[in-house]
């Protein structure tokens, strides 16, 4: 399969068209973002280790019951996957406070939360991805009642599928962003990407930040800590 014309570039990604009209080629760059592209940097290596990490964890959920876009990996930055309408909600699910929860709610980074929350921000780079309810969804038409509901129903299902991986990996998922799409005849897949980019993965036993936060707070450690984190998935994935 050929890259054809590029349809779009992200801050992480490119999207090119193929000589089939349902599948699209990602191709994943080493480019990170953050505060809304305000901080703008390189990690080498991340184009690759998104890509694998991605598709590794996505024929898991496929095996668990969550339909995704991933089609077949191509090379080690390049991945087919089917074409998506993106449903335009970052849908957040979280097991322990971190990040913007632990700041909105006054609640001590690392907290674990008595049951796992979702939230939806809405995307759109203009408004800062504004945090929306279920409510607000529909009236924006956004997505219907009973694509939300899917969409819950799945997002929680990665969320127990990959919080069991990643245990068996010595790492703690602490919460992570996942993206959805309607495919032509309206099914609901989860799209985007799962990455270190997406997610926040702690060493189980030190706590260790093995994700983009150390991109985001200036920790140091960047690269090695995507190469730690995907050599553990190496490792267990089955
Ligand atoms: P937050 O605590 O900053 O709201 O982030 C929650 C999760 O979502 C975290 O795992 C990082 C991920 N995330 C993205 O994937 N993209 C984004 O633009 C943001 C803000 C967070
Ligand atoms: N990717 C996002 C951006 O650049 C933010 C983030 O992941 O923190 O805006």
């Amino acid at each position: 399969m050929n890259k054809g014309e590029m349809l779009y570039e992200g801050k992480a990604k490119k999207v090119y068209a193929t000589e089939d009209p349902d599948l699209l080629i990602v191709s994943y760059k080493d480019d990170a973002t953050a505060f809304n592209g305000l901080k703008k940097g390189t990690i080498a290596g991340k184009g690759v280790i998104n890509n694998k990490m991605s598709n590794a964890l996505m024929r898991l959920l496929e095996k668990k019951g969550v339909p995704t876009h991933y089609v077949e990996e191509i090379n080690d930055r390049e991945t087919i996957v089917k074409k998506v309408q993106i449903v335009p909600l970052e849908v957040i699910i979280r097991n322990i406070a971190a990040g913007s929860f632990a700041k909105h709610y006054g609640v001590t980074e690392g907290t674990p939360l008595k049951a796992p929350t979702i939230e939806f921000s809405y995307k759109n780079d203009d408004l800062g991805d504004p945090l929306i309810n279920e409510y607000h969804v529909i009236a924006l038409d956004l997505a219907t009642q009973e694509e939300i509901d899917t969409i819950k129903t799945y997002a929680f299902r990665v969320n127990e599928e990959l919080r069991k991986f990643w245990l068996t990996c010595g790492v703690t998922l602490v919460d992570f962003k996942v993206e959805f799409g309607r495919l032509s005849d309206g099914t609901i897949v989860l799209a985007d990407e799962i990455s270190p980019d997406t997610c926040r993965l702690w060493d189980s036993k030190t706590g260790d930040k093995l994700d983009k936060d150390r991109f985001r707070r200036d920790l140091g450690g960047v690269e090695e800590a995507y190469q730690e984190i995907m050599s553990r998935l190496e490792q267990h994935i089955g």
